[in-house]
């Protein structure tokens, strides 16, 4: 599928996270050894909210970062945003107190300047024009708001290579078609991490849309990477 742009490759990432929400948690916890709880703290951390800060989960999915971000700032007041309703579903919780929204992340249904933060987890490489994804991320932030980028990237060539193709090509999708029973949707994740720009030509578009004190780090053994900026 990594052949498909624009309003295609939409609908079809719309579909495949239709298919998989119910067990995309599960799945989630299951392909990082539950290592992204960890990244979840940091990249909530690093949008440094304020007691009544406001925050946008973008591609928010089943919220998780939403969460943690009351978790560690219960006074905050957080949007959990995504664009494919079964996953909002899947997620959404009764004792949850934050809103959700419907919104495409290349027009997002908000004001210019009504964030303190932006926070997405996984969802840019899923996007099919990912400066006009953080062009609206910018335009949604007040000034002196950060970003926060939380995604898979192409780890670089070393000594685990191989055993990370393992995991990213054989492993995740086995463990995928048993799970979900959908096997596309977890050769997506490898295809559309080899496809995604390097962690360097994010921080490089980040920087085009006017983003400042950029900064990313790499886990996982270098197969994920945590972007920061600012807005001055
Ligand atoms: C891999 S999931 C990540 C969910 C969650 N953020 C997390 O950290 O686990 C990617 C999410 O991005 C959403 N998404 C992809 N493209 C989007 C777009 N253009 N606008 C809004 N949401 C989008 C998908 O619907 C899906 O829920």
């Amino acid at each position: 599928m990594t052949n498909l742009t624009g309003p295609e490759k939409s609908r079809y990432v719309q579909d495949l996270f239709t298919r998989i929400a119910h067990r995309y948690d599960l799945m989630n916890r299951l392909m990082t050894g539950g290592q992204d709880i960890r990244w979840r703290k940091e990249v909530i951390r690093r949008a440094a909210l304020h007691p009544h800060a406001s925050l946008l989960d973008l591609g928010a999915g089943t919220g998780d970062l939403a969460r943690e971000a009351l978790a560690q700032q219960p006074t905050a007041h957080v949007t959990a945003a995504d664009f494919t309703l079964a996953m909002m579903r899947a997620g959404r919780k009764d004792t949850d107190h934050f809103g959700w929204s419907a919104a495409d992340a290349l027009r997002l249904p908000f004001p210019n300047e009504q964030f303190d933060a932006v926070v997405s987890g996984f969802l840019m490489r899923n996007v099919i024009d990912s400066l006009q994804a953080l062009r609206e991320q910018f335009r949604v932030l007040k000034p002196k708001g950060r970003i926060v980028i939380l995604d898979t990237t192409r780890p670089k060539k070393n000594l685990l290579s191989p055993f990370i193709w393992v995991h990213m090509h054989l492993i995740i999708p086995a463990l995928g078609t048993l799970l979900s029973g959908q096997r596309d949707a977890y050769t997506y994740l490898p295809d559309s991490t080899e496809a995604f720009l390097s962690a360097e030509e994010l921080a490089a578009r980040m920087a085009a849309v006017g983003f400042k004190q950029i900064g990313f780090k790499r886990v996982m053994f270098g197969t994920i990477a945590i972007h920061w900026g600012e807005k001055l």
